[in-house]
């Protein structure tokens, strides 16, 4: 199925080049004045966004990773155009939102926070309706969206009767159907069962890899960000605290891995794992505890079997994401 036609698939193309920024964000900060608007005096606001910077690159997923108030819904407004940032600039394609916002909005798809639809209406009734306020689609089209998110089989039962995980698929789908070049979704895989987290991630995956759609999306779910985004921003009360990809966030964790070995010697195991590799070692009970930097752990399990050392288990424990992510925003 040939869903977005028109759409160059940026991956063709070798990727030995850098690519172009597609998303610029510079220096955007953004203050809610508190009580709703209301300015009083003495009063400060609450800083969503403190100058925030990131580029996003054509053809990325990137990830905006953060806790309950860090700002990520707000950066999606910002970038959406649903919020005015107070200083700042945000271009998308080299389009100011500002100037040009008919034209930059026509490249935009976005699912922000909970979707609203007539519930008691089908799933496809309320694409076609969604369709026909910006000017209508074939049903054909529709009906394709409809498979690629993998509503097919539900897409005529109301959507009062939807679980979450379809209600939002039923999101992202209007947020696709005018092929838009960005898609923008805030906490996709919000309130997801395990089975929905897989099915959007794939959705994720799929619209990049064969249409070349660039995705920005939010969550706070951290495992989620390492396994699908090509690069994660951490945000923390506002403040970009750092912008990681994928291979330095695995480089990360992978860094710091702590071995678990269960053994029937583990002092003596520890005095030649930290004479030989020169890592710290620590021993409770018949564990022996080994800080693995960069360092291959098969070694570490062939120099105890060659001293003689009866290996019970072996387990590599990876630093989490969540660690890194606590040393990041402390
Ligand atoms: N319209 C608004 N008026 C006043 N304050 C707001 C408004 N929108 C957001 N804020 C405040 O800005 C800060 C950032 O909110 P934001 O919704 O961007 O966070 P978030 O990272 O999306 O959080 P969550 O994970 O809970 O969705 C919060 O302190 C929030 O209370
Ligand atoms: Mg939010």
């Amino acid at each position: 199925m040939d869903m977005f036609p028109e759409t160059e698939n940026v991956f063709v193309e070798g990727g030995a080049t850098e690519k172009a920024t597609y998303l610029s964000v510079k220096n955007v900060t953004k203050v809610f004045k508190k009580g709703f608007g209301v300015f009083r005096k003495g009063q400060s606001g609450v800083v969503a966004l403190d100058n925030v910077s990131l580029d996003v690159k054509k053809g990325e997923i990137f990830g905006i990773l953060g806790p309950n108030g860090a700002g990520k819904s707000t950066l999606i407004k910002v970038v959406t155009g649903l919020v005015i940032p107070d200083s700042g600039d945000v271009t998308l394609n080299g389009l100011d939102f500002r100037r040009d916002k008919e034209k930059y909005m026509q490249s935009v798809g976005a699912q922000i926070e909970t979707p609203v639809f007539f519930n008691k209406q089908s799933g496809w009734w309320n694409l076609k309706y969604l369709a026909d306020l910006q000017g209508g689609l074939p049903d054909g089209r529709i009906k394709d969206i409809v498979e690629v998110v993998g509503l097919s089989g539900r897409i005529n039962s109301r959507v009062g009767t939807y679980s979450m995980g379809m209600r939002q698929r039923l999101g992202i789908a209007q947020a696709i159907m005018h092929k838009p070049e960005f898609l923008v979704l805030d906490e996709p895989i919000n309130g997801l069962d395990p089975d929905g987290i897989v099915q959007v991630r794939e959705l994720i995956r799929q619209l990049r890899d064969d249409y070349g759609t660039t995705i920005l999306f939010s969550s706070h779910i951290l495992g989620e960000m390492q396994t699908l985004c090509d690069k994660v921003a951490f945000l923390s009360g506002g403040r970009l605290v750092a912008v990681k990809s994928r291979e330095e966030i695995e480089r990360g964790l992978g860094d710091a891995a702590i071995l678990a070995v269960v053994c029937d010697e583990p002092n003596r195991a520890a005095a030649l794992v930290s004479e030989k590799f020169g890592y710290r070692t620590k021993v409770q009970g018949t564990t022996l505890y080994v800080e693995v930097k960069g360092g291959n752990t098969a070694d570490i399990n062939r120099l105890l079997i060659e001293n003689g050392i009866s290996v019970v288990s072996f387990n590599v424990k990876k630093r989490t994401l969540e660690e890194m992510y606590k040393e990041l925003t402390r």
